[in-house]
């Protein structure tokens, strides 16, 4: 702690600064008392690391703290002895923006009378980020799943509709019932598949042939896309891969789904697995796509986060697939991670450990 912050401390004895100053700066939470005349009395050097100003020794409250609530707060200890906790108190700092859980008690001297007024900022960034994710992760599975809802109903009132005043039903939305519904499907079982990954359900390590179960999900997603043709080109540089078969699958066909589906017709697609080293096993999936921007790169593993919203919506997908990879990818103590230059196509790849 630096002098100017011990000169602060001038409610303490002056043998009992060193001790004082030194229990202060453990504290990890910033604090900031005043005296009844607002003006600082001692602050500890996380605080000021949180309000990056040189004189705050020489500033009132006001000047120092710039939310009004906050202010208050400490008012209400310094005239009624009041203590007050603030929620999420916002402050802009050099990282970025921080939330604090403020509380706010009265200082007194041993016969009551009270001298100031503690602050203490304990900071809750991370709920409040954790938070504000639970929050859109609720709005748009609502949306999500309001769209095709939306879209069966129309339909179904309508061939109702049809029925009762006897015309002949439409074969077309049959067609829009039956794909909307199985779209529905896919979203609930992508979340349920979500959620018993992150309640942690047990995986089942195996030693796999990486070519088999390859060829296999390649062959299955080929004859599902239609018309669609790729090149597809392996290369297998490894034989096996220590994993979870199913979880394994879920990973091959998230990734090469992505692949065909974003990669015009007629493109290639490459699938390698590898041993980069002695610890880990590579597979890595190769596109001739459109590329991933790199400003959309840090956020594409999210729930529910597309490069291009229509599109992606359009092509049937569910905006969890690489959300559930990277999970899987997590569980199995590997990681997974795209290379990509826009207009390049695009690379994923995942590491799994050895064993
Ligand atoms: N191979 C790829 N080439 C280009 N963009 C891709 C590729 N794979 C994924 N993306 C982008 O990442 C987004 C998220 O992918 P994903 O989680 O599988 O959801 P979905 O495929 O259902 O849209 C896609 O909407 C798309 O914008
Ligand atoms: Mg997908």
């Amino acid at each position: 702690m630096s002098r100017k912050i011990l000169s602060k401390l001038n409610p303490f004895r002056r043998k009992d600064r060193g001790e004082q100053a030194a229990l202060m700066s453990a504290i990890s939470d910033p604090l900031l008392a005043v005296d009844i005349h607002n003006a600082p009395l001692f602050y500890n050097s996380k605080f000021n690391l949180l309000v990056d100003d040189k004189e705050i020794g020489k500033r009132r409250l006001w000047k120092v703290i710039v939310d009004h609530e906050v202010v208050q707060g400490y008012q209400a200890a310094l005239s009624e002895g009041r203590s007050t906790s603030i929620k999420a108190v916002q402050f802009h700092t050099a990282t970025g923006t921080m939330f604090f859980l403020v509380t706010i008690s009265p200082l007194r001297r041993s016969n009551g009378k009270i001298y100031g007024a503690l602050g203490v900022f304990h900071d809750v960034t991370e709920l409040k980020q954790a938070e504000q994710m639970r929050i859109d992760f609720v709005a748009n599975v609502s949306h999500e799943l309001r769209t095709p809802l939306t879209s069966i109903k129309g339909y179904t009132d309508t061939l109702m509709e049809d029925f009762v005043a006897g015309r002949p039903m439409e074969e077309k939305f049959i067609h829009a019932i039956a794909r909307n519904t199985s779209r529905l499907m896919n979203l609930v079982e992508d979340l349920l598949d979500l959620s018993s990954l992150e309640a942690g359900s047990v995986l089942q390590k195996i030693e796999l042939e990486t070519e088999d179960i390859t060829n296999r999900i390649v062959r299955q997603l080929q004859s599902s896309s239609g018309g669609k043709k790729h090149t597809v080109v392996f290369q297998i540089d490894s034989s096996v891969v220590f994993a979870d078969p199913r979880r394994l699958e879920q990973v091959l066909v998230n990734l090469l789904d992505n692949a065909f589906k974003y990669t015009p017709p007629g493109g290639q697609i490459t699938i390698k697995w590898s041993a980069p080293n002695q610890d880990s096993v590579e597979l890595r999936i190769s596109d001739k796509g459109p590329g991933i921007p790199l400003e959309h790169q840090a956020r594409l593993f999210e729930r529910f986060y597309r490069v291009d919203k229509a599109r992606s919506r359009e092509s049937g997908g569910t905006g969890l697939g690489l959300a559930i990879v990277k999970h899987i990818m997590q569980r199995h103590g590997g990681s997974v991670w795209i290379e990509s230059t826009p207009g390049g196509g695009a690379t994923f790849v995942c590491q799994f450990p050895m064993k």
